[in-house]
């Protein structure tokens, strides 16, 4: 009897072990978006829902800030309308410049990396402004992921909008007085599966 109880001692410790060392291995949602994310420059024309672009920028508002003094604001553009009337604007403006040459790629479909819905984020300037607007961009990103849409950051919309032929974009995304214009991001239902770039993990240290 004792043998049998031994025995199956020995079996629930050993299940009980395979069951913990699983679960510690298991990743959460968070961190398989963090696996999963690329930069996505092609998107099928199928619209992004208005309730999970709505739930991308509270996503990005969670995000934390200095001081929690949440210096940004965001303008979501959902409407193919504005995203190919300032396209069309950009393209004419720079017409032999050759500064859109490579985005006009044979699937082009606007200047922002051809998405179906752009998130425009402005800041004033300041200390820890760039590092929390990247906070933001990133908590967007990762949940956009776990949503099943591709993202792709897009700095370049600070040159797009400098061009003075663009005022009247900018000035439509009703930033605030001081606000500027910081990035992008291209939001939609991905129309490519991107490798993921080669990351030098060497960068890291641990330090004695
Ligand atoms: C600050 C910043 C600016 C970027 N600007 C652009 C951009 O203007 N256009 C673009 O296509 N990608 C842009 N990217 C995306 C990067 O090219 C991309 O993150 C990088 O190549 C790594 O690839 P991955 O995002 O797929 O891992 C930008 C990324 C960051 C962080």
């Amino acid at each position: 009897m004792k043998r049998v109880v031994l025995l199956l001692a020995l079996c629930v410790t050993a299940l009980l072990s395979v069951w913990l060392i699983t679960e510690s291995q298991k990743k959460s949602g968070v961190i398989e978006a963090i696996e999963a994310r690329r930069s996505v420059r092609a998107y099928k024309d199928t619209p992004v829902e208005h309730e999970k672009l709505e739930l991308l920028a509270k996503c990005g508002v969670l995000a934390p800030s200095a001081m929690n003094r949440q210096e940004w604001e965001v303008r979501i553009v959902e409407n193919k309308a504005w995203i190919d009337g300032a396209t069309a604007t950009y393209l004419k403006a720079v017409e032999g410049t050759g500064k859109a040459d490579y985005m006009l790629t044979p699937t082009f479909k606007n200047i922002f990396r051809n998405a179906a819905a752009v998130i425009f984020v402005g800041a004033p300037d300041g200390v820890f402004s760039g590092e929390n607007v990247g906070c933001m961009a990133q908590n967007i990103m990762l949940a956009a992921t776990e949503l099943g849409l591709g993202t792709c950051f897009l700095g370049s919309v600070q040159m797009i909008f400098a061009e003075p032929a663009m005022a009247e974009h900018l000035t439509s995304l009703g930033f605030s007085d001081g606000y500027k214009l910081r990035y992008a991001l291209a939001v939609g239902y991905p129309d490519e599966a991107p490798e993921a770039k080669p990351r030098d993990m060497s960068k890291i240290k641990f330090v004695e």
